[in-house]
């Protein structure tokens, strides 16, 4: 029996995962947590989208919560974004006394974010009557449950392509009975899906909209999922078939890739509201692990292509020296660019 997109998407030890991969990839991210900083910081939106916001390495959550903007935080892992707000909420002093943001002082309603929260009797205070320090890295508060803000939506950000082409993929390569066919069939299923789905945030809404590093993914799902499951029932290719599948592969994986871009784009001026933004970063160039040399990441003209047609970009609202910048979580580097985009007027 073959595993299926949901099974697919759900990790198995995701809690664990989820923290692990916040104490890895927290630094890497940094100057997109202060690229996105200090666009809140100068714009003041009053309703917040973060796309692919996984565990929020790269949002600066603390910030998003003292500005007072409604958040909406939106994956496709279930779980991850609770886990970052976890793990985001408390921080130490220089004396190492804990500091929960929601217990900040000036939150105008902690209730709203925390279910527990019970105001300090004391003199106020950096944490609530109910706070209880896990003993464990990073700290958060054992008695922190969630309330109904921000609101997290476990949903696909390209309007539903790539969810709905990996339910219909495995009907598809039912009786694919070699790689050149399931490719070939995989591709055409590709160019034939029409998504319908939107994310469950209303039109015209959102003043700062993010999607950081997150067309990169694009390159990767739901292509490994079409290989895992082909690989699963025809085996693996061998090194002499993978070279003359090559093109064929390369076909799929763009076709997925520029379909997911455009159904993104499209939810991303679908929400923003008039006068809104849209800070959108990704890899440009890559280096192979433990090489020096260089390449462009494929789709890049593609991702260029597709912004610049339904936005204007503004170059004024980040840094010169934060256009583009470095990012290294694995042994591969990259050069990622950031840039801000507008709705251009109807
Ligand atoms: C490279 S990560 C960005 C960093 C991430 N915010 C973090 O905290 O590590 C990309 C995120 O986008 C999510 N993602 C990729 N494709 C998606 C899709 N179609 N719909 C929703 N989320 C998606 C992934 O699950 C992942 O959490």
């Amino acid at each position: 029996m073959s595993v299926t997109w949901e099974e697919y998407l759900s990790v198995p030890d995701a809690d664990a995962k989820f923290v692990a991969c916040f104490g890895r990839c927290r630094n890497a991210f940094e100057r997109h947590r202060e690229n996105i900083r200090g666009l809140v910081e100068k714009t003041s939106p009053r309703v917040v989208a973060c796309l692919g916001a996984g565990v929020l390495n790269d949002i600066p959550y603390r910030t998003l919560v003292r500005s007072g903007a409604t958040i909406h935080l939106v994956d496709w892992l279930a779980g991850s974004s609770d886990a970052g707000i976890s793990l985001s909420l408390i921080e130490t002093d220089e004396d190492q006394r804990p500091e929960c943001i929601y217990c900040d002082v000036s939150i105008d309603c902690p209730e709203e974010f925390c279910v527990n929260y019970q105001r300090s009797r004391g003199s106020a205070g950096a944490v609530c009557d109910r706070f209880a320090l896990s003993p464990c890295e990073p700290p958060t508060c054992e008695a922190f449950l969630k309330g109904e803000s921000p609101l997290v939506h476990y949903e696909d950000v390209t309007g539903g392509y790539a969810s709905q082409f990996g339910h219909r993929l495995l009907r598809e390569l039912r009786d694919a009975r070699t790689w050149e066919r399931a490719l070939s069939k995989a591709t055409k299923l590709a160019g034939r899906i029409q998504p319908t789905g939107r994310l469950s945030i209303d039109d015209a809404s959102v003043d700062l909209v993010t999607s950081s590093m997150l067309v990169s993914q694009f390159a990767h799902e739901p292509y490994d999922f079409f290989s895992a499951r082909t690989a699963e029932r025809l085996g693996p290719p061998t090194p002499q078939q993978e070279a003359s599948l090559l093109p064929a592969m390369e076909k799929l994986r763009s076709a997925l890739f520029a379909h997911q871009v455009q159904r993104h784009l499209d939810e991303v001026q679908r929400i923003l509201a008039a006068g809104g933004i849209c800070y959108l970063s990704f890899e440009v160039f890559s280096t192979v692990p433990q090489s020096h040399q260089w390449f462009m990441v494929e789709g890049v003209p593609a991702v260029l292509k597709a912004a610049g047609d339904r936005f204007h970009f503004n170059f004024d609202l980040l840094p010169e020296t934060e256009l583009i910048v470095q990012f290294q979580a694995t042994r591969r580097r990259s050069l990622t660019l950031c840039v801000v985009m507008e709705l251009k007027p109807i």
